[in-house]
């Protein structure tokens, strides 16, 4: 299959330009295209077959259920069977933004598009090419992030064609994403508001609008525990891995520094070979010896700048060859739980405090 891609301006996309890109998905094919949180892989939601063409070209497990993107709330009632008082809160708080709910689906919603489960997550991006999409298909779109399964989620329309080319039928190209980490998963189907995936919607920030809510023991773990399995289906994968083995060091920074630059030696001691790489902060990049090589994420003191850039990172120290990955933990911002969510999946949860 021949991948076309279309190049947009996010801030004057017009009906026009997506008049192909809707007919795609009205036919049942497949267009990935930026959100606010990082590039999805869109098939009408409502169209079991185009599921089933989502999974096909992520290889992705089909019991992983996908995120419904609607464009409006009259997509909420056409898909959800119940909306609770509560999920009516955090639409008008966050809505259009980088927030997944979970509800109890409607019959019409087809188990291929859910995993088979019989609830359904629904998301109202805020991105305009996204909701432009929305609207010029005519059809609620089912949308995974637009990576290989396995691979750490796009966040440039670069990183869709790397993993997805010939596979796909477009992929709309409107630049880097902003936010650059998946949105937050709330399941309030459950007497209380129950977080499954962090990002950057917070619980502060829900609890402020809709009293308490609580969070996945399996999130808030610091490795994987015995008997304690993820709700969200898709948490359970090891996701975001790079193809090196990355360890995570943890601690006061200058500890930190400290014991990365001693690992590091260390690893060429037994292993002059192999490739390593750190990574680091603006902040820090300059306390490394000349000759580690340093990846820098972005900066701490920069609301948001690390989780931009997270994934690009770990998608280049996979281009760069590195075999052994030492990373600084960035848990200083607001998105501090989302971001080491990530990160220590990515590393296999290998560890280290200081
Ligand atoms: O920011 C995002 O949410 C991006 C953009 C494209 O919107 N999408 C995204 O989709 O991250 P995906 O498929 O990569 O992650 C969806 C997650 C998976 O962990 C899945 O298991 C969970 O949402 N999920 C979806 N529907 C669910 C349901 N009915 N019950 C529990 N978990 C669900
Ligand atoms: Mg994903």
């Amino acid at each position: 299959m021949d991948t076309k891609i279309l190049q947009v301006k996010p801030e004057n996309v017009t009906p026009q330009e997506l008049r192909d890109a809707g007919e795609i998905l009205r036919r049942g094919g497949l267009v990935a295209f930026p959100t606010e949180t990082v590039y999805g892989l869109g098939g009408d939601a409502m169209d079991a077959g185009a599921a089933a063409k989502i999974y096909e070209a992520k290889g992705r497990p089909s019991d992983n259920p996908l995120i419904v993107h609607i464009a409006d709330m009259d997509g909420l009632e056409n898909l959800a069977k119940e909306i609770p008082d509560v999920a009516r809160k955090f639409a008008k708080a966050f809505w259009p933004g980088p927030l997944t709910m979970i509800f109890k689906k409607r019959e019409e919603v087809p188990e291929g598009t859910t995993g088979g489960l019989d609830t359904v997550g629904v998301r109202m991006p805020e991105h305009p090419v996204a909701l432009a999409l929305i609207r010029s298909a005519g059809r609620y779109i089912a949308a995974p992030s637009a990576n290989a399964s396995g691979r750490p989620s796009p966040t440039l329309a670069e990183h869709v064609k790397e993993d997805l080319d010939g596979r796909i039928d477009m992929i709309i190209d409107g630049g880097a994403v902003g936010i650059g980490l998946e949105s937050t998963i709330v399941d309030v189907t459950g007497d209380v508001p129950l977080i499954l995936r962090p990002g950057c919607i917070t619980a502060q920030m829900l609890e402020k609008v809709g009293g308490r809510v609580e969070t996945d023991a399996a999130i808030l773990a610091q490795t994987p525990q015995k008997n304690v399995v993820a709700k969200a289906p898709g948490m359970k994968y090891r996701h975001y891995a790079p193809r090196g083995e990355m360890t995570i060091v943890e601690g006061e920074t200058p500890a930190v520094v400290h014991k990365i630059i001693e690992l590091v030696e260390e690893k060429r001691r037994q292993m002059p070979e192999a490739k390593v790489a750190v990574v680091a902060s603006g902040e820090t990049r300059g306390k490394y010896p000349p000759e580690i090589l340093v990846v820098e994420a972005g900066s701490r003191e920069k609301e948001g700048d690390i989780a931009a850039h997270l994934y690009a990172v770990l998608r280049d120290l996979d281009t760069m060859d590195v075999q052994f990955i030492y990373a600084e933990s960035f848990s200083t911002d607001t998105m501090g739980q989302a971001i080491m969510n990530r990160m220590r999946k990515a590393a296999g949860y290998r560890i280290l405090r200081v």
